[in-house]
């Protein structure tokens, strides 16, 4: 049931609030600001361009229309600078700080990078949010925080080591939360991500993910590579569920539900094996001389957690969320997406 999230869409339309979104012109970052513009909300997003699109922007402008286009406004500019966050967090409700070097092979390359966006980025974006008295600061953490801990599915209370620097960079985000609620009284939320997935998610460079890599593959006919046997899984999660989620947390009112981390996914496992089987058939719809192509199948990928899977009863409890999509109703969207913009 959608009940809770149903309820708080139509008291945002009724009574409009002023978000930050970082990351804007990214994968989740522009989802989300897409979805807030329909709400009629407010948004001030911030970006530095680094792994974000200005076509990403450029077509939520066109679906949302120029009315509601005008309660964006832009700040290009980068978290490593502790005044631009300032800046960005002036006369702001809510924070939705998605702003990240995503990936764990690019923070295996390029360690140094990813931690001064990751961690000092961070930090100046809590202190900035401290300091204007938000109401609620949201941030993206993420499933890889789970590091070499075996059990399935993950709870959010039992964490390994992690197996990354990018994995070291989202636990410390954690970290600096949990202190900054204890110290100085900071509403925050960890939203942690389990492999989402949806339209405007780069397909292009070396550290593209996976859903929208064997989608631009596919669709040009290029090979598609399986990293191992195809036996690892994942909680792939449609990004209208984790949108979803960031409302809920940057809204709820139940005290029991701030300075929390929650999983965030759809709480089903999928093989890549089977992946990449769904993938196929959803684009053979549309160009048949697709289900001849095989993955090729070549070494395990370093960093790589084996096995994952969500337990996302805390934020069922917590947050009332109830993901709406399932990665089979997501990939037929998805798909829809990819054949337009890549076929
Ligand atoms: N996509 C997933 O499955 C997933 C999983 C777990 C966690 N996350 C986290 O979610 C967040 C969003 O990820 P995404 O998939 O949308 O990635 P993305 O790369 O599409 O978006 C990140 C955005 O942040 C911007 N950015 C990066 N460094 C910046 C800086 N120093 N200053 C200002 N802007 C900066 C980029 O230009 C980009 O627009 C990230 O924090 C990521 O670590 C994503």
């Amino acid at each position: 049931m959608t009940g809770k999230y149903q309820f708080l869409k139509q008291h945002l339309r009724s009574s409009p609030s002023t978000w930050l979104v970082t990351g804007v012109a990214g994968f989740i970052g522009s989802n989300l600001l897409e979805t807030l513009l329909k709400l009629d909300q407010k948004v001030v997003g911030l970006d530095n361009f680094s792994t974000g699109f200005w076509h990403n922007l450029d077509e939520v402008r066109s679906v949302v229309g120029e009315d509601r286009w005008r309660q964006f406004s832009l700040i290009e500019g980068d978290i490593r600078t502790l005044d631009t966050c300032r800046k960005a967090c002036r006369n702001i409700d809510y924070v939705l700080h998605q702003a990240a070097l995503g990936s764990v092979p690019r923070s295996i390359e390029d360690p140094i990078n990813t931690n001064q966006s990751n961690v000092s980025g961070f930090l100046n974006m809590l202190v900035a949010a401290r300091d204007a008295n938000v109401k609620r600061f949201v941030y993206a953490a993420s499933s890889s925080t789970y590091g070499d801990h075996p059990g399935l599915p993950k709870v959010e209370g039992s964490i390994g080591s992690p197996l990354s620097p990018y994995a070291v960079t989202k636990l410390v985000n954690e970290l600096y939360a949990d202190v900054f609620a204890r110290v100085y009284n900071i509403q925050a939320i960890g939203l942690r991500y389990f492999n989402i997935f949806g339209k405007r998610q780069d397909p292009n460079g070396v550290y593209a993910a996976v859903i929208p890599k064997w989608f631009a593959g596919l669709i040009k006919g290029e090979n598609v590579f399986i990293n191992g046997d195809g036996e690892t899984s994942r909680d792939f999660c449609y990004i209208d569920n984790a949108v979803q989620a960031n409302l809920l947390a940057a809204t709820t009112e139940n005290d029991d539900a701030t300075n929390q981390v929650y999983n965030v996914a759809f709480g089903e496992r999928t093989s890549l094996n089977e992946l990449y089987s769904m993938i196929r058939q959803k684009v053979v719809v549309s160009l048949p001389e697709v289900n001849e192509i095989e993955p090729v199948y070549r070494d395990f990928r370093s960093g790589d957690v084996r096995h994952s899977l969500a337990d996302i009863s805390k934020a069922v409890t917590y947050l009332g969320y109830a993901p709406q999509f399932s990665i089979s109703d997501g990939l037929d969207k998805v798909a829809e997406w990819y054949l337009k913009n890549l076929g």
